[in-house]
Formats: structure tokens, sequence, C-alpha cells
């Protein structure tokens, strides 16, 4: 018969099985794997002091303290000696966990999540201006049913400015307007045709990105990224590939850029092989020390498909983007977006391609640069100075900032610690970033928190991470 249990202080419910003192152990660890199992016990919930819990289950303090530290062993849980003991915030045994994504805090008082903006920052009174004025002067037939690449006042402007401030080489023919990048990739994957296809995409990379180019019926293969963006080689060992998608501006989510002989190397591979090179540009716009990164589309406008996307320079909730399409390629990827939604809502067209006339996305484009810029400076002078020897790597652009960390385990205990202080961040490992087994490190965002919050984050941030990369450096220096 089932038993049921429960501590004082903090309440715990486990289904066991009366038995032996080892059994008795055996039965503790498997109730406790039960409730972590089924979701019962919620990643990152508290579990009882070992003596409270011995007390309720009447075994000794000795058995409970082998339980935790089994199920520790396993990663099931995590515990600080000293501190309480939580439900990992990837409860699965260790070695099954590569893919398995962390979800954010329950309740995140800090959201340092990477690759976002910060929304508080959104020019509320720019876009209202815009809207006012491109309905002023709108025609009728804007309201209707539009051509499923997207109004040819948004694809004009976009042209001009995409030409002046990305180097693309393109016309308003050219352009594709999508709701983001996330569209993006699926209309092209969609529009490779029928049977499976091999797509590349890079590793670490966007869990999501790859789900949507197997959802869109595709074999994914993943080839690392080193200190110079994709192994191209790698890829030229390939045979059969139809597409690769890839960030060279800024390697998502290790921050490494293609260098200038791979990106030559690349397009020569494209071009023999008739392939499509998908480059994503999420966040070129946000460069701090070196000019921009030219793009792979300006060297060779027909086989690259470049796609852009307005969730960093505006917000991720305006599900605005756009593509570059080249010609062997076009008609296909907007038939795609006609199945898919038709168009892109003429009001979010109308209202971004006044503010491209009028120069205020540019504007608030260089507002955020600078705001960055200096969040970017003043969370690492703070890392530096909190955190002995910690080392901080893809600074030079973007939203995020990657801390390497010796192995899985402490970035696991990282990102615990910071979920428990209630910051969102991500694990490399943890976040699903890779398919196979990766690099460990700690990906933090400073775009998302608001302004007047950013400092108080920043010190909750350090305080969560210095007793465990101290404690990894400490065990590092005696290895
Ligand atoms: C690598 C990468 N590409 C593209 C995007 C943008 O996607 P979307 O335009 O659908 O918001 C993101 C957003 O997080 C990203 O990290």
């Amino acid at each position: 018969m089932p038993k049921e249990w429960a501590t004082s202080g903090l309440d715990l419910f486990l289904q066991l099985v009366p038995a032996s003192r080892r059994r008795q152990r055996a039965g503790i660890e498997e109730g406790l794997r039960e409730a972590i199992r089924s979701g019962r016990l919620p990643r990152g919930s508290l579990l009882p002091p070992t003596r409270a819990l011995a007390h309720d289950l009447g075994v000794s303090r000795g058995t409970v303290l082998e339980v935790y530290s089994q199920l520790a062993a396993e990663g099931w849980i995590v515990g600080r000696q000293g501190s309480s003991t939580v439900v990992a915030f990837n409860a699965e045994p260790l070695g099954a966990t590569t893919s398995i994504r962390f979800s954010p805090p329950a309740r995140m008082r800090f959201d340092l999540r990477p690759g976002r903006p910060d929304a508080s920052s959104f020019p509320r009174m720019d876009w209202l201006r815009a809207l006012r004025r491109a309905f002023a002067s709108a025609p009728n037939e804007a309201f209707g049913y539009g051509s499923p690449q997207g109004l040819l006042v948004l694809r004009s402007e976009l042209a001009g400015y995409l030409g002046r401030a990305r180097g693309l080489s393109c016309g308003s023919d050219d352009l594709l307007v999508t709701a983001g990048f996330t569209q993006g990739l699926g209309l092209v994957a969609r529009s490779l045709g029928d049977g499976r296809k091999t797509i590349v995409m890079e590793e670490p990379s966007m869990p999501l990105h790859r789900s949507i180019a197997r959802a869109a019926g595709h074999q994914i293969t993943s080839i690392p990224v080193d200190a110079d963006g994709l192994r191209v080689d790698e890829l030229e060992a390939l045979s059969d590939v139809a597409m690769v998608v890839l960030t060279p501006h800024r390697q998502h989510p290790s921050g490494a850029i293609l260098s200038a002989a791979r990106r030559s190397r690349l397009l020569a591979w494209a071009r023999d092989k008739q392939a499509i090179i998908l480059e994503d540009d999420y966040d070129g716009e946000f460069r701090y020390d070196r000019r921009p990164i030219g793009s792979l589309q300006a060297l060779d406008p027909n086989v690259v498909v470049y796609a852009g996307t307005a969730s960093k320079t505006l917000a991720p909730g305006v599900r605005l983007g756009w593509l570059v399409l080249p010609r062997n390629v076009r008609d296909a990827v907007i038939h795609q977006k006609e199945l898919a939604d038709w168009h892109t809502g003429a009001l979010e067209q109308l209202a971004f391609a006044e503010m491209l006339r009028t120069a205020a996305y540019d504007r608030h484009i260089r507002k955020m640069r600078v705001l960055y810029r200096r969040r970017r400076d003043s969370i690492i002078d703070a890392l530096r100075q909190g955190i002995t020897g910690v080392q901080v790597a893809g600074i030079d652009a973007g939203l995020n900032l990657l801390i390497p960390v010796a192995d899985q385990q402490v970035e696991r205990a990282a990102v615990v610690a910071a979920h428990t202080a209630g910051i969102g961040l991500d694990g490399l490992t943890t976040g699903g970033y890779y398919e196979g087994s990766g690099v460990a490190g700690i990906l933090i965002g400073y775009g998302a928190a608001p302004q007047h919050s950013f400092r108080a984050a920043v010190e909750v941030l350090v305080a969560a991470l210095r007793p465990v990369l101290d404690d990894a450096s400490r065990s590092a220096a005696r290895q």
C-alpha cells in the first residue's frame, strides 16, 4: 500500500513502499524521481531540508543525504552546501540532457534572456505618428487583399534602406515582406520542393530554427562553428545539400564572425552545388567596436537569400521581417507566403514604410545602439569586477554576451542559480543550442531589461553567478 508522507515547513508528498533500510532508500529515491518526472514537483521547486524530510519519513538523516546526493549525481536536483536543494531546471538524468531546454524561472524578476530588445524603448510615438501619416495618405486599396509579396510602398522603402544601411544590392521586386525570420525560414524551406532535402544548420544554433526546417519535411545536418564561423570545409565534404542557413554577421549564439576567406569559399561552394545560402542578419544593426560586416547577398545575389527582421530593432511583437530573393527562387517562395497567410498585415507595413521614409527607423536604431553599448560596457565591468577571472565572449556586437564555462555541470549550476534568483538567461547546452554534445556556456542578454531595472538586474546576476563560477575556478585550480 502506498503511504502518504508530508513534511512540516515544506510539505512533500511521496509515493513510497515500506521496506528494508536499503530498499527504503531506493523507495524514497524513486518516489522523488516519479514526482519530478510527472511534473508534480516542477523544475526549480524547493525540496525540504534533509533533517526535516528524515524526520517526516521516519528515516535517518544519513539516508536522506544519500538520496539527495544520488539524485544530484543523476541531475534531478541541485544542492549547494549551506543552502537549499531545488529540482534542477533540466531535471533529466545526466547524459540524456544535451538537447532538453530549460524553461525560464516561474517568477522572472529580471529578463536577461538573449536576443531580446528593450520593449520599454519601443518608439511608440514614432510608430503612432507614422501610422497616422500613412493612414491619411494610403489609398483604399491598401486595406484590401494585397500582393503576397507585400505593399510596394514598403518594399521600395526597404530596398532603399537595405542598399544604404546594409550594403545590399536589391530592388523592390526582389523583396518579400514576412512575419519575421521565423516565417521566412519556413517559407524558403518549403519552397525547396517535395521530397526530403538536406538543410545544413550551424551548431550551435536556435533549436526553433532546426524544428522549423524539419517541420518543412527536410533533414537537418548540423555543422560546427569555430572562431571563424561555420566550418565550410565540413560543408564541402557533404553531398546533396539544398540549403545552408547561417548567421555570418555574428554567429548566434557563439558571436563568431564568418571570416572573409570562408565567405568566398561558401559562395563558391553554393555556386558549384547550385545550393541556396540563407543569410540570417538578425541583429547586424547593433555593432559597437567595429564597422558593419558586408552581406553575403551583396557578394552574390544569385545564390543568397538575405533575411532581415524588425524583431531586434523595433520589437519581436511587431512580427515584421523581409527576404531578399534571388530570381530563381523568388516565385516559389512568394507562392509559399501566399499559402501561409496571403500577405502580412497592411497596417504594420504602412507604418513601417513611413518610419523608413522619415528616417525615424534610423534614428531609433542609432539611439538604441548607444544605449545597448552602454549596457554592454556596464555589464562587462560588473562581471569582471565581481567575479575573478571571468571570461566574456561575443561582445563586439549584438544584444548578448557569452561566458564560456568548464563543463555542463558548471553551466547547469549557473543557470539554476540565476533562475533561483529570478533571472531569466540561457545555457548553451541546456538551452538546446546543440543537437549533440556541445561547449558549455552561459548566454546573457542585455537588451530586454527595461532601463530603470538594468543596474539591479546586473547586481543580482553577479551575486548569483559569483559563487558558482568561483567554485568552478577553485576546483579547476586544484586539478
Ligand atoms: C538567430 C536569430 N535569427 C532570427 C531571429 C529573429 O526571428 P524573428 O524575426 O522571427 O523574430 C532571432 C530572434 O531571436 C534569432 O536569434
